[in-house]
């Protein structure tokens, strides 16, 4: 990296899937902005949360294994981030490392492109840091949600937090729902192959975070049984969005990093 950059970098394991780099250092070059970004292939957050000090990175992008077990070793917390009880972004002012949440809002916003959420009945696939965003930001417009998870324990936990019903992925049906969101990692590249194995009604909408590969196996069978579909790019987008704003304080236009994410496609 060029000593005169501001550094930033997507955290988190794999990594090697993530669009976040091109899109960000594409971005700040557009803009004319001497800031780097980088991917850090990590799942222990000590060590990453040291690293942001000794090498005064700006801000992190934090992904999967580290919103939530990250929160802990952070000086501050956003109030929306402190509710939810992940993180998903970092910020470096100082020395002083502050956490963010910008998934439940982008998360929201891409949901709400597609169809009216008051009141909807909705299945929460995953009870891990995106599901519990997605969950808080969801639990704003409907009391109807269902919490479904590989590890019961940790379905009972969101459950308990959100005050709404949980139980165990694989031994549960999808009765009648207005929309599934996949939230867990399962599906996305390398292992593209793989989909939770559930069944939905056409009637139902299928939404997954996942952005890489963008029409997942799960989004795939959504669309053969005549479902609605949402996928993760835009939740993705709108996200890096916000954050890029945290990190440089400057507003982004959206269609600045919607382009970078296409050329990363195309
Ligand atoms: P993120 O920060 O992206 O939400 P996470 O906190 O590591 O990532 O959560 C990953 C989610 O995917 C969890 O709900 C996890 O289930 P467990 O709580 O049982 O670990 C889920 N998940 C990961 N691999 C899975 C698999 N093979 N089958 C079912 N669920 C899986």
């Amino acid at each position: 990296m060029e000593g005169n950059k501001r550094k930033c970098s997507v955290v988190g394991s794999p990594i090697t899937h993530s669009k976040s780099p091109y899109i960000f250092n594409s971005t700040f070059k557009k803009l004319d902005l001497q800031y780097e970004y980088i991917a850090l292939e990590t799942r222990n957050p000590e060590y990453i949360i040291n690293k942001m000090r000794d090498d005064n990175y700006r801000g992190y992008s934090v992904t999967s294994p580290l919103k939530v077990d990250i929160v802990k070793y952070l000086d501050k917390i956003d109030p929306l981030a402190k509710k939810i009880g992940s993180i998903n972004t970092i910020v470096n002012d100082d020395n002083v490392l502050k956490g963010y949440n910008t998934d439940c809002r982008g998360a929201i916003a891409s949901i709400e492109e597609k169809i009216d959420l008051k009141n909807k009945k909705i299945i929460i696939l995953g009870a891990g840091g995106a599901a519990r965003a997605i969950a808080f930001g969801l639990k704003e417009l409907t009391s109807k949600i269902l919490i479904l998870n590989r590890t019961l324990g940790k379905a009972k936990a969101l459950a308990k937090d959100l005050n709404c019903s949980y139980d165990l992925l694989s031994q549960s049906q999808i009765g009648d729902c207005d929309l599934v969101i996949n939230t867990t990692t399962v599906g996305m590249y390398p292992d593209v192959n793989k989909s939770i194995t559930i069944e939905f009604t056409e009637s139902c909408t299928v939404m997954d975070i996942i952005y890489n590969p963008i029409e997942t196996m799960l989004i795939q069978r959504a669309k053969k049984e005549g479902c609605s579909i949402i996928t993760g790019e835009q939740m993705f987008i709108n996200q890096a969005v916000e954050q890029f704003k945290l990190f440089t304080d400057i507003n982004c236009p959206k269609e600045i990093m919607n382009q970078a994410f296409w050329e990363t496609i195309n």
